[in-house]
């Protein structure tokens, strides 16, 4: 086990922001497959405007834009959110997105009941402590409207990488870097006390290939 935790969230916040400079863009402009699925559950659910946790550059945020949807984009990455901005203003959509630097250690700066819809690729799966994320999805419970979903990725125990490379605990392993918390099924069935859980659906993403859980999760009317 190597560093201790804050020490390990900051040196990822660095890395993060080293990464989008030197790759200016790098997940495309292609919207991700869980981004094109959770559209089609926000539209059923009325949903008009959504948060998206863990945005990067903003290949996702900027299509739920041109899909119509009202969209705040946040990242713990100054520079993946100025890429963003970017990349919505040249798509024509930058009056339907707001941007904000968060990072989900902290509370969210939204008041309670104001979003329809939160999604959230690939982001609870990074350095967070198991603690850290049950207290992100609190929050998320707390700014979403009563019938909010909640859509989100993450890499778990079957990825090729889980129980390899440098380990900080809590099942959070680090490759080239990038630090990821690998989920347990369990994990997933209790962050989701108190929602409906709608779906967990298996998936692979890109070359590795990085083996992920789709979740959707409702709350109660
Ligand atoms: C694997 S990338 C996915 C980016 C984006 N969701 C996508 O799929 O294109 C993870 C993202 O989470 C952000 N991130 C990691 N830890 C974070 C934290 N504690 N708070 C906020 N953002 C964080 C990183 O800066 C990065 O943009």
């Amino acid at each position: 086990m190597a560093g201790g935790h804050e020490e390990l969230g900051e040196a990822q916040r660095r890395h993060w922001e080293q990464t989008y400079t030197a790759h200016p863009g790098m997940y495309g402009e292609v919207p991700s497959a869980p981004a094109v699925h959770a559209t089609g559950v926000f539209r059923s659910a009325g949903a008009q405007d959504v948060l998206e946790l863990g945005s990067g550059h903003g290949r996702d945020a900027v299509y739920f834009a041109r899909e119509g949807f009202t969209v705040q984009a946040t990242d713990f990455s100054g520079t993946g959110l100025e890429q963003l901005r970017a990349a919505a203003r040249r798509q024509g959509v930058a009056e339907r997105v707001t941007t904000a630097v968060h990072d989900v250690r902290e509370p969210l700066a939204l008041p309670d009941d104001s979003v329809d819809a939160v999604f959230a690729h690939m982001l609870l799966c990074m350095a967070l402590s198991t603690k850290e994320t049950y207290a992100v999805v609190s929050e998320v419970r707390r700014v979403l409207r009563s019938g909010g979903v909640f859509v989100y990725t993450v890499r778990h125990t079957g990825d090729s990488h889980y129980g390899t490379g440098t380990a900080h605990g809590d099942d959070i392993y680090e490759h080239g870097g990038f630090a990821v918390h690998f989920f347990p099924r369990d994990l997933i069935d209790a962050l989701a006390d108190g929602w409906a859980l709608n779906e967990v659906h298996p998936f692979e993403e890109g070359g590795l290939p990085r083996r992920l859980w789709r979740v959707t999760q409702t709350l109660p009317r």
